[in-house]
């Protein structure tokens, strides 16, 4: 399994703690401003594989046609195949028609188009001008501070509302032990790392787009969005760990902190073998939108 093929299966399993996660206060009210129009054309950002759109299908009425911009080709790759199973198990027909594909019931159309490339070319990507809606799940903990402020103006100039929904916060593991504070701040200096677009906001995102949102004129309603993992998912904990695993060495240099992560994480293997480990991870949902 590649690297893609295995961020597509973390995604798919992600999608049922999503669901439960959501902010419905956040939801309902960006519902609520939507109901007036007849026809929705939302732009998706760092769609993955389409699970943020699968999702809001069957929550909105009116015919739909979505935009799913993602940087990650193989990842629209599978989107695409991930839409023609969801099509057939909620009794839709799908056709692909050029490069769109398109998804019919009796009563509802849903049309689909992926475009490859980054949130930040959005405006070389696609003309904003017609757009009712901007969605994104999980995407803006790595945006850097500087990233975020610049897709806000783009959305002031075509005054685009947003959704974004599932915005990193923190996270704990149930019962805590010694050393899990150090390890999850290990974890957060990863995502804030150096990189070539400059440090993800990792954790500290929430604050930030709630003052972002609201400095650039837009009304903002923000809400928590909890997964509460159990000690009965051993495979969402193995994703977990594995991404601490994976992370932590590329920013910690002494060999002594390594020694420190391999100990903490076979504690934490045992712990989960033994059905005694759990996991709260915290994130906020956040509607803004233009008056
Ligand atoms: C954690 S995944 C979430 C995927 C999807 N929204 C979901 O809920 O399953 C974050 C996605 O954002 C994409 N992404 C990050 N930065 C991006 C950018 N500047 N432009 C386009 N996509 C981006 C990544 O490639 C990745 O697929």
């Amino acid at each position: 399994m590649n690297k893609n093929q295995k961020l597509a299966q973390w995604l798919e399993h992600r999608i049922s703690y999503d669901a439960k996660a959501r902010n419905l206060n956040v939801e309902t009210s960006c519902q609520e401003y939507l109901k007036r129009k007849n026809h929705l054309k939302i732009i998706d950002f760092g769609a993955g594989t389409g699970a943020n759109c699968r999702y809001y299908f069957s929550k909105i009425s009116q015919e739909q046609e979505w935009f799913l911009v993602e940087q990650n080709e193989e990842l629209l790759e599978i989107a695409l195949e991930s839409l023609i199973i969801w099509a057939q198990e909620n009794g839709y027909e799908s056709q692909l028609q050029n490069s769109r594909l398109v998804l019919t019931n009796q009563v509802h159309k849903i049309t689909i188009h992926r475009i490859v490339g980054s949130i930040l070319d959005l405006e070389n990507l696609i003309d904003l001008n017609t757009f009712d809606l901007a969605v994104a799940n999980a995407v803006f903990d790595l945006f850097s501070e500087k990233q975020f402020q610049t897709l806000l103006e783009c959305l002031k100039k075509y005054q685009l509302p947003m959704l974004a929904t599932i915005n990193y916060t923190g996270m704990n593991f149930i019962p805590q032990t010694d050393n899990d504070s150090d390890l999850i701040k290990y974890y957060h200096h990863h995502m804030q790392r150096h990189q070539d677009f400059g440090r993800g906001m990792g954790p500290e995102c929430g604050s930030f787009m709630w003052e972002a949102m609201k400095g650039i004129g837009m009304k903002v309603l923000q809400g928590e969005s909890p997964w509460e993992i159990s000690n009965s998912d051993p495979v969402f904990l193995e994703f977990i760990l594995g991404f601490m695993e994976e992370s932590i060495p590329e920013i910690i240099e002494e060999a002594t902190l390594q020694d420190e992560l391999n100990t903490w994480l076979l504690e934490k293997q045992q712990m989960m073998s033994q059905k005694k480990l759990s996991c709260s991870v915290a994130h906020q949902d956040f509607w803004g939108y233009w008056e």
